[in-house]
């Protein structure tokens, strides 16, 4: 099967409903990371020179109805600034509103119009034939380039790409390309580094990737519930109880698909998760009973770093401690300036990990960021995503 891309589709003079993911962080109304919105200006900017005139839809949050903080106005404004170029809105209930499609037919040739959060229509999230019939009116082909919502089957990811002529723009390719060549063919040794609060967020990557990978690098909370399972004291530590039998089976099957699973040897601990506490350097599994682990200790780290030396590819998701509050975010930090400066081709995905390789500035040297969360991890977990197969020949 082949994704459709920008090369099956004819674009000059046409119309094209393109579907972005621009669901950005706001800040008193402004974005205040536009990463989103930058990943999609080489699509953008090709269907431009290309001759097409741009009908650009996405959701935003989680709105009920039309609320106003959920508008795409902040978005199209970061856009224009970062093209350099008009681009065209105007606030409306809805993404298909009577006003709406007056505003869309009005577009003048080559422009770019935003039109109004599709979640405002309670008929996106149900992939409803009537809205999707609606938005395709609006154009003679349909691009969907918003990777991060691919694993959505809603009116505009996947009801609309069978309503029109339909591709893959040039980011969701590269998400695509990119992913599947970590679970097809990735060049060995192949090493992952997984963290976040709990393992039941992560099972199915876990599963999927033993026996692919050379090794699993575990961080943050989950850990604990790793050590427990083995026996381990984890004091306060985040512990989900019902999935230590889990953990303890996920050990013992990737002993036998010759996965390493590695867990971080300390873990600097506190008794409480605020500013200024004390805090305490322990074996991650002989933590004492009222403290808790909060990030990867020292010894953890600099082991982390020794093994992903020699690794040809390296994939990174998830925080390796608390890494919204200082001083717990140290970990995370150092393993995002470790995975910058490795040679191996690097990957990083969901939204902390991608904050954290922010905040080191040390994006540019990562060879890919996926702008997926919810979506790159069911894609790791090699679930088909409704967005993708819709474009699918
Ligand atoms: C995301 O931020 O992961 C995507 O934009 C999807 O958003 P959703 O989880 O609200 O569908």
């Amino acid at each position: 099967m082949k994704l459709r891309t920008l090369k099956d589709l004819a674009v000059n003079g046409k119309r094209v409903l393109m579907r972005v993911d621009f669901n950005v962080p706001l800040s008193d109304g402004k974005v205040s990371d536009d990463s989103r919105i930058r990943a999609t200006l080489p699509t953008i900017k090709h269907l431009l020179e290309n001759g097409a005139t741009l009908i650009l839809m996405s959701h935003l949050g989680r709105p009920k109805g039309a609320e106003d903080k959920y508008r795409l106005e902040p978005a199209a404004k970061r856009l224009a600034e970062l093209l350099g170029k008009e681009v065209r809105y105007q606030k409306a209930q809805g993404p298909a509103t009577s006003k709406t499609a007056i505003f869309v037919e009005q577009a003048p040739a080559g422009s770019i119009t935003v039109i109004e959060n599709l979640r405002f229509d309670s008929r996106e999230t149900k992939n409803d034939l009537g809205l999707a019939r609606e938005l395709a009116a609006y154009a003679d082909v349909y691009v969907n380039d918003a990777f991060g919502a691919a694993h959505r089957a809603h009116a505009s990811t996947e009801g609309v790409a069978h309503l029109l002529p339909s591709a893959a723009g040039l980011l969701l390719e590269r998400e695509v390309t990119v992913l599947s060549k970590l679970l097809q063919n990735p060049e060995k040794p192949f090493k992952v580094i997984l963290g976040g609060a709990k393992v039941s967020d992560k099972i199915g990557v876990i599963e999927n990737l033993l026996g692919k990978v050379d090794e699993i690098l575990i961080g943050g909370a989950m850990a604990y519930t790793f050590f427990k399972a083995q026996g381990g004291e984890v004091g306060k530590s985040l512990v989900e109880e019902d999935k230590l039998e889990l953990a303890h089976d996920l050990l013992e099957r990737a002993q036998a698909t010759n996965t390493l699973i590695r867990l971080p040897i300390d873990s600097v601990c506190a008794q409480q998760i605020a500013a200024g506490v004390e805090t305490r350097v322990y074996p991650s599994d002989a933590i004492p009973e009222n403290w808790l682990g909060l990030d990867a200790g020292p010894e953890a780290v600099v082991s982390y770093q020794a093994t992903l030396k020699n690794a040809k590819t390296i994939l990174w998701n998830g925080p390796l401690g608390v890494f919204e509050q200082p001083p717990f975010d140290r970990g995370t930090k150092a393993i995002a300036e470790t995975v910058a400066a490795l040679d191996g081709f690097t990957v990083v995905g969901g939204g902390d990990s991608v904050a954290a390789v922010n905040a080191a500035e040390v994006a540019d040297k990562i060879d890919h960021i996926s702008t997926g969360g919810g979506a790159s991890l069911e894609f790791l977990e090699g679930k088909t995503l409704p967005g993708i197969a819709a474009l699918l020949d």
